[in-house]
């Protein structure tokens, strides 16, 4: 969960490798460092803090003098976030710099082996014994490359890495397992990375590095290879977005860009996916509809957010496929021993495609024969690239860690799988399957309209700012949605907030309702809104500050509630997709109001590639 990113061109490489960093800074801020070839020498400038406080250190752009180099954005696992543990870390000469993204699991034994041998540490953390290992294979007489790929082969767990070497100016040598690890191809210049964002004023084209493979970044070449030093055949790619996607663009912060992009975000996830005549059109999946006829179970494995849009998601498979439906959070599924089988499909669902325990529930299920579709917003990432299918939603690049329009579009990912497996396997007529595609077509529209309605919210959110303890209520598709109001107001304001199915309220948590507590109920018209209607009264009754989701038009719902926030009318099962702009835009204004950080919340990072 660190940003790494490694230059070898001609021109300088500190504003490059500084601008790298800012766009990898979601993957972690804990700290930040560079090193650079300057003089025949690598320096290093690291800080504790965000990448502002290493910007301080250094001073002016021009603080280090070389044309390659590398910087690393973290993420703290081993060692606190202080000066001395941040990357890069260097060897016992000082010759040898080292980046990375990951964990070494058997890092203590490799410590131990390697003070034994006379190296000393200067940090806590796990990567230190890379610099160290590159250390001792170059003093045996290897080349650098090679002396990094024999350092890899004694790494247990999860690396990106990437290094410099003081006897090999211009050169980087970058390598990856199991986490993330690109590589840009420039012109006279070459790049390694996290992701392309870090290089992309430079290139869009490169390679996306595969397990084990090691690559050889000159100003003039890329070589990858495997662990051996044999040349691999790399997997090319081309990135589509625009470097302007992943700016501000006049908004104050991503977060807010980000909810504003989402009439666009679900338009493009839902186009060119179905027929003039609604059909569902998704040959893209890579799965033959025989497949899809034979699955008789489905699983749905997600973490956070994506969780949520997974939940959303059981509903609507349950209900137009008649297929069961589990749910699990990613991290539990594959300690628990789930019954899988050749006939169960597991759906996973992440915008990074990064996720790791995603990834690990990805490849428990393909080795218990399951057939595995992903739903996911990065192209080529690790999670699509092991799947049996992908679709992937078209949200473009979501920066803010919070996620906003790759839930909307992971909603309106999932409606269309749901649907197509009910076409496929008939349980849908094609006009009902082409009515509830024209009704999310309708969707982009309705959501621009509550987007138009932030300042009603922002007006309820300066109220209750302060309010320490909030309570999220919903039923049905309402609950999964509770769970995420409460998820996004956790995250960005660092208030206490709980989602409950509204029911669930009186066996326990009612108790922590006293005057005035807010509680946000989501309540569109639905089969259940005569009873969703009852637990408002029932948390009125204790003090609590309604501040009901509801729709236009809704008149009974005013009585009850203190706040009422309108959406407009939208079919049941697809009433999240409208739901969730006021939930967003609640939690946004309430951590605007309380001066929270809001795109880097603390303690998280984008994407959680660490178990
Ligand atoms: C949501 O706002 C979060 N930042 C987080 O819960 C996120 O959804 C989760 O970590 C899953 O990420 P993924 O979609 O990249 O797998």
């Amino acid at each position: 969960m660190c940003g790494i990113v490694g230059y070898a061109g001609n021109q300088q490489a500190l504003p490059i490798l500084l601008e790298g960093l800012r766009r990898l800074e979601y993957r972690g801020y804990d700290s930040a460092g560079v090193a650079v070839l300057d003089g025949g020498e690598v320096q290093v400038v690291r800080r504790a803090g965000k990448l502002e406080a290493l910007e301080q250190a250094l001073g002016s752009d021009t603080a280090l003098n070389g044309v390659s180099g590398i910087g690393h954005t973290r993420w703290a696992t081993h060692g606190q976030p202080t000066d001395r543990n941040a990357h890069p870390h260097l060897d016992c000469s000082g010759r040898v710099a080292v980046i990375h993204n990951g964990i070494i699991e058997n890092f203590y034994t490799l410590r131990q082996q390697l003070e034994a041998d006379g190296h000393r540490f200067a940090s806590q953390t796990d990567t230190e014994c890379v610099a160290h290992l590159v250390e001792g294979a170059l003093a045996e007489g290897l080349g650098f490359a090679d002396a990094v790929r024999k350092a890899l082969k004694r790494l247990e767990g999860s690396f990106a890495l990437a290094v410099l070497h003081q006897g090999d100016p211009g050169v980087v040598v970058g390598a990856k397992r199991d986490l993330p690890l690109v590589a840009g191809r420039g012109e006279g210049e070459n790049f390694v990375a996290s992701d392309f964002a870090a290089f992309l004023d430079h290139t869009k084209d490169g390679v996306i590095l595969e397990d084990d493979q090691v690559v050889v970044a000159t100003p003039e070449r890329l070589d990858v290879t495997d662990l051996d030093g044999d040349p691999v055949e790399a997997y090319e790619h081309h990135v589509d977005w625009d470097l302007s996607a992943a700016e501000k663009g006049g908004y104050e912060h991503f977060m807010l860009k980000e909810m504003h992009e989402q009439p666009l975000a679900i338009k493009q996830t839902l186009e060119g996916r179905t027929d003039p005549q609604g059909r569902l059109l998704l040959d893209e999946l890579r799965m033959s509809e025989d497949e899809l006829r034979e699955v008789d179970k489905v699983f749905v494995v997600a973490c956070g957010t994506a969780y949520h849009s997974g939940l959303v998601a059981k509903y609507a498979i349950e209900h137009w496929t008649r297929l069961p439906v589990e749910i699990e959070i990613a991290s539990e599924f594959r300690y628990r021993d789930p019954v899988l089988d050749r006939n169960t499909l597991v759906i996973a669902i992440s915008q990074s495609g990064e996720t790791a325990d995603t990834l690990g529930a990805v490849r428990y299920a393909r080795r218990q024969r399951a057939r595995v579709l992903t739903v996911c917003n990065t192209v080529g990432a690790s999670i699509p690239r092991e799947s049996d299918a992908v679709l992937y939603t078209r949200a473009g690049p979501e920066v803010c860690v919070a996620a906003t329009k790759t839930f909307a579009t992971q909603l309106a990912a999932m409606y269309l799988v749901a649907l197509y497996l009910a076409q496929v396997r008939g349980t849908m007529f094609t006009d009902e399957v082409a009515s509830v595609v024209r009704e999310l077509e309708q969707v982009p529209g309705k959501v621009e309209l509550c987007l138009e309605r932030s300042d009603q919210v922002r007006k309820v959110a300066e109220q209750y700012k302060d309010a320490h303890d909030w309570l999220f209520l919903g039923r049905h598709v309402g609950y999964p949605m509770a769970l995420e109001g409460a998820l996004k107001l956790k995250e960005i304001s660092y208030l206490h907030a709980e989602g409950y199915p509204a029911a669930e309220l009186k066996h326990g948590p009612i108790a922590l309702i006293e005057d005035g507590t807010p509680v946000v109920v989501v309540h569109p018209s639905s089969h259940v809104y005569a009873k969703m209607l009852t637990n408002i009264q029932e948390v009125a009754a204790r003090g609590a500050a309604i501040i009901a989701i509801a729709e236009d038009g809704d008149r009974e719902v005013a009585a009850h509630a203190t706040h009422v926030l309108r959406v407009p009318p939208t079919a049941q099962l697809l009433a999240p997709l409208v739901c969730l702009i006021p939930l967003q835009l609640l939690s946004y204004h309430v951590a605007v109001a309380r001066g929270c950080p809001i795109d880097k919340p603390r303690n998280l990072a984008k994407s959680v590639t660490v178990e």
